[in-house]
């Protein structure tokens, strides 16, 4: 772990290098896109242009890497593709049906930008958006088919939309840790799992290599999400780019909430040794997924 934690600076370059690649490939993918309306396009662009951090992405790329031994095309596709499903989850669970949150991102969240009807467009057209990119994209039919298989289960009614169900559901309820590894597996854990699958789909890994990168993906995702839950309470809106103290006001489910802060510290550091040991089977080039697994647990933003 000693040798981990001193290539620490190596993580942040490396989370930047894949960041800048998504960044670009997004920019000129939006672009290209001549036939959108645009008024929709704009929002489109002012939700997924924001700066987010860009870990589901890096991690796609991560993994194709580690598979494959570089990125290729596929990856970046992949990997905008996920960026786009997530967005649209942060737009919709922005809206005021929903977390009901103005700040995302450093910015005004995308329905307080536009409007809510705009909002909720957006989120519709960045869903529809990855897929066809999947569909048309990939190099491969049967790449193309595993990867949009993936991330639909991750992101539909027995992945994400289960999990922001009962999240919903769990308002002003009293919880228990069963509840809350469900919501936190559901709707955030399985994400990170698609993810990590589908770099390593582009990278053509083996069966094997792909449902290890998968479990590794589950357990970076739990420990992300409570660790998102502890900024909640802990952060400042400056640091978090989104309004913090939102999940006690809305009485929430979270980890803090029901084990406390100290426990929930533990669980999450946990959690990432807990995705550093589905690695076992990859070598030191996996390293920098066992950096992810430490950095992400005590991120402050
Ligand atoms: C926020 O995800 C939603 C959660 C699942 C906690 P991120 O913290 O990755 O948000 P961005 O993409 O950096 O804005
Ligand atoms: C978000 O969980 C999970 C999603 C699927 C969007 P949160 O509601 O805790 O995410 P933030 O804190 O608003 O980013
Ligand atoms: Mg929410
Ligand atoms: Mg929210
Ligand atoms: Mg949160």
């Amino acid at each position: 772990l000693n040798k981990i934690r001193a290539d620490k600076p190596d993580f942040k370059l490396s989370l930047r290098q894949k960041a800048d690649i998504l960044n670009k490939a997004v920019g000129d993918y939006l672009a290209a896109q001549q036939d959108i309306e645009p008024q929709i396009k704009k929002a489109i662009s002012y939700a997924l242009e924001a700066p987010g951090k860009r870990i589901r992405a890096a991690m796609v790329l991560w993994c194709c890497e580690l598979c494959d031994g570089s990125t290729n095309k596929d990856a970046v596709n992949a990997a905008i593709a996920v960026e786009m499903i997530h967005t649209y989850s942060l737009v919709h669970d922005d809206l005021p049906a929903m977390d009901d949150d103005d700040l995302r991102r450093g910015r005004p969240s995308c329905h307080k930008a536009f409007s809510e009807s705009i909002a909720i467009l957006t989120g519709d057209a960045l869903l529809t958006m990855a897929f066809q990119l999947l569909a048309s994209e990939i190099s491969d039919h049967s790449i193309a088919v595993s990867l949009i298989k993936t991330l639909s289960q991750a992101a539909g009614p027995a992945g994400m939309i289960a999990g922001q169900m009962a999240d919903i559901a769990g308002q002003d309820q009293e919880g228990s840790i069963e509840d809350l590894r469900y919501i936190h597996k559901n709707k955030t854990a399985k994400m990170f799992a698609a993810a990590a699958a589908a770099g390593a789909i582009c990278g053509k890994a083996t069966e094997n290599q792909i449902e290890s990168l998968y479990n590794y993906g589950l357990k970076i995702g739990l420990g992300f999400q409570v660790a998102d839950d502890l900024l909640d309470i802990t952060s400042t809106s400056e640091q978090l780019g989104k309004t913090p103290g939102k999940d006690s006001q809305q009485g929430k489910i979270t980890y803090p909430s029901i084990v406390g802060i100290e426990k929930s510290k533990k669980i999450a550091s946990q959690l990432a040794d807990q995705a550093i040991a589905e690695l076992n089977d990859f070598d030191a080039n996996a390293d920098i997924l066992r950096n992810l697994a430490l950095e992400l647990v005590k991120r402050t933003s």
